[in-house]
């Protein structure tokens, strides 16, 4: 596999693989001793949107592996706009090592990595975030030592998270449960290729609208806005939609007692998930963002070498 788009396109071996080779460069870096493993190479990072995390992280871990990254702006590339994408993926191809792209539209991301000689990354689409997923289910491995069997609830939105989130659940045998406004729903061909994978793997996929059921015993629950880049003239609607989805110190009490609160932030305080909660010591959303520096290596790892 060239590319990384999403996470059904890997085994769950294969997803392992990065998972290990992921905790293994996160001990080389604890100890001081990152290995230049990606000597000379260049990542471009194309972004259609704002990034924090997965501007810097990608940054960083190229670095660390003794490489580089350009970062493009909307404004510098203008993707599909002043030049198609095919052109602007066979040109990039030859100027660098592998392609970081956040896009609007995942078809657009599928083009660039259609057209690419280079791996292409998929840095956040409408569709889906693989690349938060890795992360996730890294940050899960290290707090729970095992993705199987593990019982992962998603409140909120059917968004780009939730559908990364469901697919590596079903992938590594942990049990998703979502809880969603109705109409707010994952995409149906995202849900039954969701199933269709948990089948395969003794994971199980449940599908809510009631938040404290979604709750109720399980081991991790995880949250993100309610509004997603691209969606800001719905936020009215939205905002009316939702409160019932928060996540609060109410909602966690009915999780595990060891449960921990999951986010891929930027968190909107107050409206998906409270300030106490955010802080609170059930909290994992700092080493969750923190990790994904160590799965994104372990990524680019397992695509450049
Ligand atoms: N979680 C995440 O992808 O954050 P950014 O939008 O800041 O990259
Ligand atoms: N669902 C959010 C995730 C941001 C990292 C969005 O697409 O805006």
């Amino acid at each position: 596999m060239k590319d990384f788009l999403t996470i059904p396109d890997y085994s769950s071996q294969e997803l392992q693989t990065i998972l290990d080779l992921a905790l293994q460069l996160k001990e080389e870096w604890k100890k001081d001793g990152n290995i230049p493993r990606l000597q000379d190479k260049v990542l471009a990072m194309i972004f259609q949107k704002p990034s924090l995390r997965t501007r810097v992280s990608f940054d960083m871990a190229m670095r660390h592996l003794g490489g580089d990254a350009l970062y493009l702006s909307p404004a510098e590339i203008g993707l599909g706009e002043r030049e198609s994408i095919a052109d602007v993926a066979r040109v990039i191809s030859g100027y660098v090592d592998a392609v970081m792209a956040r896009v609007f539209e995942h078809r657009h991301v599928e083009e660039l990595a259609r057209w690419a000689s280079i791996p292409v990354i998929n840095g956040l689409s409408d569709y889906n975030h693989p690349c938060q997923a890795l992360s996730d289910a890294l940050t899960i491995l290290e707090k729970k030592g095992t993705l199987k069997g593990v019982h992962v609830s998603f409140i909120g939105d059917g968004n780009n998270v939730a559908v990364s989130l469901m697919q590596i659940c079903a992938k590594m045998g942990a049990h998703f449960t979502i809880a969603n406004p109705p109409g707010y729903d994952m995409p149906a061909p995202a849900i039954q290729e969701g199933q269709k994978i948990a089948e395969g793997s003794g994971a199980s996929i449940r599908l809510l609208h009631d938040p404290q059921k979604a709750a109720n015993n399980a081991d991790v629950l995880y949250t993100d806005t309610w509004i997603s880049m691209g969606q800001s003239e719905e936020a009215k609607k939205r905002r009316k939609v939702f409160p019932p989805f928060q996540v609060n110190q109410k909602l966690v009490s009915l999780a595990k007692e060891d449960a921990i609160v999951m986010h891929c932030l930027p968190a909107h305080r107050g409206e998906e998930i409270t300030d106490e909660v955010a802080d609170g010591p059930h909290s994992a959303l700092f080493p969750q963002a923190h990790n994904r520096l160590h799965a994104q290596k372990g990524l680019l790892v397992h695509l450049l070498t």
